[in-house]
């Protein structure tokens, strides 16, 4: 019994008494077809799994163009008021890729947050941080105020009142140095976000708070593009009859 026991556990199938088999076999033609054709069976569906999977997951993972578009002139903006541009958020979808964003000039006095290049002048984006409905800057008021649940908004673009989670998201802004053809054109740049006290993050989606554990539990996506980049400044509109 012990003897047949080890002949059945031979590697050989000709030990093992299998039909038609060849000495010095190891592997049964039955098994040998059954891995071909599984095999070939993963092959022909990865062809097809893996480009659709391609195909969905590629953007997550492609970071954005960072595109500067120039808003106007450093002239066109004052501190205490805000002056509504229409943007390009996203290109070459036509009217659909516009947006609006809120713009006026950095105010020392009451734009405490860190100041640096990107931040001489103060672009908010129109699109509520509740829900993202469009907000709209009143005047009368200095607030912007949100149609659609009371979400309100002091100057800064702070949560003044109503269900918002965060401040209003902001766009990066740069106005090239002297000596650059851009000099004296304000440039807007990619979007951020910002928690409570005006930090940037890269960009979150509406309802996504960003203070305390929310940063963690919020995380940016992949696609999103963290800092600007200064090497696709567009240049400014050439001016009828002066050649510049
Ligand atoms: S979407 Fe603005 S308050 Fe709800």
């Amino acid at each position: 019994m012990p003897a047949d026991r080890h002949k059945q556990s031979s590697k050989y199938t000709a030990d093992r008494g299998m039909p038609g088999a060849f000495a010095g076999e190891t592997v049964t033609r039955r098994r040998f077809m059954s891995g071909v054709a599984q095999g070939a069976g993963g092959i022909a569906a990865a062809s097809f799994a893996l480009p659709a999977l391609g195909f969905a997951l590629g953007p997550v993972f492609k970071r954005q163009q960072l595109d500067w578009q120039i808003i106007g002139t450093t002239n066109d903006f004052v501190e205490t008021s805000y002056v509504t541009k229409v943007i390009t958020i996203v290109q070459g979808i036509g009217e659909a890729g516009k947006s609006i964003a809120y713009v006026r000039k950095r105010d020392p006095a009451i734009d405490t947050e860190p100041h640096d290049q990107w931040n001489n002048w103060i672009a908010l984006s129109n699109r509520c941080m509740h829900l993202g409905c469009p907000v709209r800057y009143v005047e009368a008021a200095q607030r912007f105020i949100c149609p659609c649940h009371g979400g309100i908004y002091n100057f800064r673009g702070e949560v003044a009142g109503g269900p918002p989670v965060r401040p209003l998201d902001r766009f990066y802004t740069y106005e090239p140095p002297e000596g650059h053809p851009g000099h004296g054109y304000v440039y807007l740049g990619p979007r951020y976000s910002v928690n409570s006290e005006l930090q940037r993050f890269s960009p979150r989606d509406p309802g996504e708070p960003l203070d305390g554990i929310g940063q963690y539990l919020y995380p940016s996506r992949f696609d999103t593009a963290v800092r600007p980049t200064l090497n696709n400044l567009p240049l400014p509109p050439t001016v009828p009859g002066t050649g510049s």
